[in-house]
């Protein structure tokens, strides 16, 4: 697959984009537009109570971000009319039905156009409400599966989810789909069904509001919920657990449409292209890393030799994009989900010593800038120039912002 390919497939097309306001899911928008400005159309579906809420939303936490530079630059004052021909934003949730698209008039127009569905969304915290983890990972995967198949033109289903579905394993895993009620290894029984998870959920719910419980108190029984029906089918947590489920529907349930499920490790800072080093808010490592930076985690009780299997954005949404339009070209039936597993342990391993010395490396880089003069910049508007104190924790201030 060479990028004329890439470039070809998307000339004229309208693509369903799901997540865009996540960090994936901009990277993915960016690239696109920025590839291909021949593209027909982008809906990106945000949750917004309307379209303007919507719009609104995009702009202001997808297009107008410093990850959209490089395209500013390009397109300079055009670059307004450039999102508003090609972006639709859709205000919706892929909790409910109709992944929330009220507007009839609307959907059917979706349904005529769209060419891909893209699912970037999820809830990606480990120890996630079960009801929240089912209705975002799990029941969502299945309500947008049955939104592209009403699509008259699908030519491709492409979901992304997480490597960290097959548990905890070592060794090379197969790119293996699961099949409808699959466990691992070490669970306690052999037999999941998803509809019966759905109802210990209700039940509990139920059961909480009959207590008067409070809300913390709902919230702490839902997240314990979740966590104990993980480990009971040897998932280790409630993230991966849902979103395995959501893999399962979506194998189930996909009858002749063409899917592709992209399935990350841990997702890092952009490499390349558009920003190098380009990352948004805290989440994985990086939270890790931050957390050490300002002496928070004095210590990580850890093996130096194991490998962290990293992976960066910008490598992930390529893949995102080259497997999407090379499963839809060869328009060739798979009875299963076509699955790709896209880390960099097996060609180019990170170990967790080696995180330390590039941590000590930065640190000692900033030093020498500092040292000479350049101006850091936090997110609370401070400027360090020089002056060093080590009674103070700017340099551990640098590193968080
Ligand atoms: N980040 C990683 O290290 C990593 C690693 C492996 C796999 N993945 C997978 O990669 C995908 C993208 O991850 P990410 O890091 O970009 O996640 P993220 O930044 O947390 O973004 C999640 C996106 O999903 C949207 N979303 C959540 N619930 C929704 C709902 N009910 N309806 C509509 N949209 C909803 C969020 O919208 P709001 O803005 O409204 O919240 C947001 O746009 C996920 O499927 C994740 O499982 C991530």
């Amino acid at each position: 697959m060479d990028s004329v390919d890439i470039i070809q497939f998307l000339e004229n097309k309208t693509i369903l984009v799901i997540g865009a306001t996540g960090f994936l899911g901009k990277i993915f928008v960016e690239k696109t537009l920025r590839i291909q400005p021949n593209l027909k159309k982008l809906y990106l579906l945000v949750r917004a109570k309307d379209v303007y809420s919507a719009t609104q939303r995009i702009l202001n936490e997808v297009v107008e971000i410093e990850l959209f530079k490089v395209l500013r630059d390009k397109w300079g004052g055009n670059l307004s009319s450039f999102i508003s021909e090609k972006v639709a934003a859709v205000a919706g949730d892929i909790s409910c039905d109709n992944l929330g698209v009220n507007d009839s008039n609307l959907r059917e127009e979706m349904f005529r156009e769209i060419d891909v569905v893209l699912n970037f969304a999820a809830t990606t915290n480990f120890d996630e409400r079960y009801d929240v983890a089912l209705g975002t990972n799990t029941m969502a995967a299945f309500h947008v599966l049955s939104f592209a198949k009403r699509c008259a033109k699908i030519k491709m289903f492409l979901h992304v989810s997480t490597a960290y579905v097959c548990g905890e394993m070592s060794g090379v895993i197969t790119e293996k789909s699961f099949y409808l009620g699959e466990t691992l290894g070490e669970s306690k029984t052999s037999k999941l069904d998803i509809n019966s998870e759905k109802k210990l959920v209700e039940k509990t719910l139920n059961q909480l509001q009959a207590e008067n419980a409070t809300k913390e108190a709902v919230n702490s029984t839902m997240k314990e919920l979740g966590i104990k029906r993980a480990r009971l089918y040897g998932w280790p947590n409630t993230y991966v657990f849902t979103k395995a489920m959501g893999e399962m529907l979506l194998g189930y349930y996909k009858e002749n449409l063409p899917l592709v499920i992209i399935r990350p490790t841990i997702i890092s800072s952009i490499y390349k292209e558009p920003l190098p080093g380009w990352i948004e808010s805290l989440r994985t490592i990086d939270s890790i890393i931050c957390s050490y930076g300002k002496g928070k985690l004095p210590c990580l009780p850890a093996n130096p030799d194991t490998v962290l299997d990293l992976i960066p954005a910008d490598m992930v949404v390529n893949v995102v994009i080259s497997a999407m339009v090379a499963n839809a070209k060869a328009n060739q039936y798979s009875a299963d989900p076509i699955i790709y597993h896209v880390g960099s342990s097996m060609r180019n391993p990170i170990k967790i010593s080696d995180l330390h010395e590039f941590y000590t490396l930065i640190l000692l880089n900033i030093l020498i800038l500092i040292i000479m003069g350049t101006k850091f910049k936090s997110a609370k508007a401070l400027y360090w120039t020089h002056g060093i104190n080590f009674k103070d924790t700017w340099l551990l201030d640098i590193c968080y912002h």
